[in-house]
């Protein structure tokens, strides 16, 4: 290690998870979650493939960022490794971020998943909660939109595309559950419903 790999190395890492950013709904995500209530169904060449599983999703805050000047977005990082319940084996690694912007009421989702398979989901977050006060927040994006937009390799284009991804979080009190369907066009279904959902509590 030369001296400036070991003056980087070392250096004071900005302390931007203190009391004074505005996380919004994002905010409630913080931390490591638990859960085994899970279920995913996925194409198979032959039909389905129906998986219980269960999970850990690490949200950890970055604090903020601004953009061309004006747009202010704070920031979650996360990671979620999934595991078969019948032998705990990892079949699903993902990871993103997580982005509020308050002046826009926005939330969105950026995630990658090593399939070759990138997603940018949006949605509007103005305080929707349900009737036991937890946040919910959605957020999706297709291939179609001009907005929230998919991204995948030319492999992926040609043989398993993902035509549209929405996801709902409710989350509070310690509490977590979340749905989401990714339409996926391959072997032969132009819209195969490849779902995932799950219920977690913080660790
Ligand atoms: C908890 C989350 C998820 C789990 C557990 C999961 C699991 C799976 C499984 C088991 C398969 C079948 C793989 C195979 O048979 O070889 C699959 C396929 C696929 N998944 Fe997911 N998935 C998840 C989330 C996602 C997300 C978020 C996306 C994209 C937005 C996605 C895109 C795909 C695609 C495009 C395929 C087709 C590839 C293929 O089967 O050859 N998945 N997934």
């Amino acid at each position: 290690m030369n001296l400036f790999q070991l003056v980087w190395y070392n250096r004071p890492l900005p302390d931007m998870s203190n009391g004074e950013i505005d996380y919004g709904p994002l905010a409630g995500l913080i931390g490591v979650w638990k859960g085994d209530k899970g279920t995913d169904i996925a194409p198979e060449p032959d039909g389905t493939e129906n998986t219980p599983y269960r999970e850990t999703i690490t949200y950890t805050a970055i604090g903020d960022v601004k953009n061309a000047g004006e747009q202010v977005l704070t920031a979650l990082h996360y990671r979620q490794i999934v595991q078969r319940k019948s032998d705990d084996e990892v079949f699903h690694d993902q990871t993103g971020y997580w982005m509020w912007d308050a002046a826009e009421l926005t939330v969105m989702h950026s995630l990658q998943i090593p399939r070759a398979v990138s997603v940018l989901a949006g949605g509007h977050f103005n305080g929707e909660t349900n009737e036991a006060g937890q946040a919910i927040i959605e957020v999706s994006a297709s291939a179609e939109s001009n907005d929230w937009k998919i991204i995948e390799s030319p492999f992926m284009a040609a043989k398993a595309s993902t035509r549209s991804f929405s996801q709902k979080i409710v989350v509070g009190d310690g509490n977590m559950s979340y749905s989401q369907t990714t339409l996926v066009d391959i072997y032969g279904s132009p819209e195969f419903l490849h779902t995932d959902e799950n219920e977690l509590v913080l660790g």
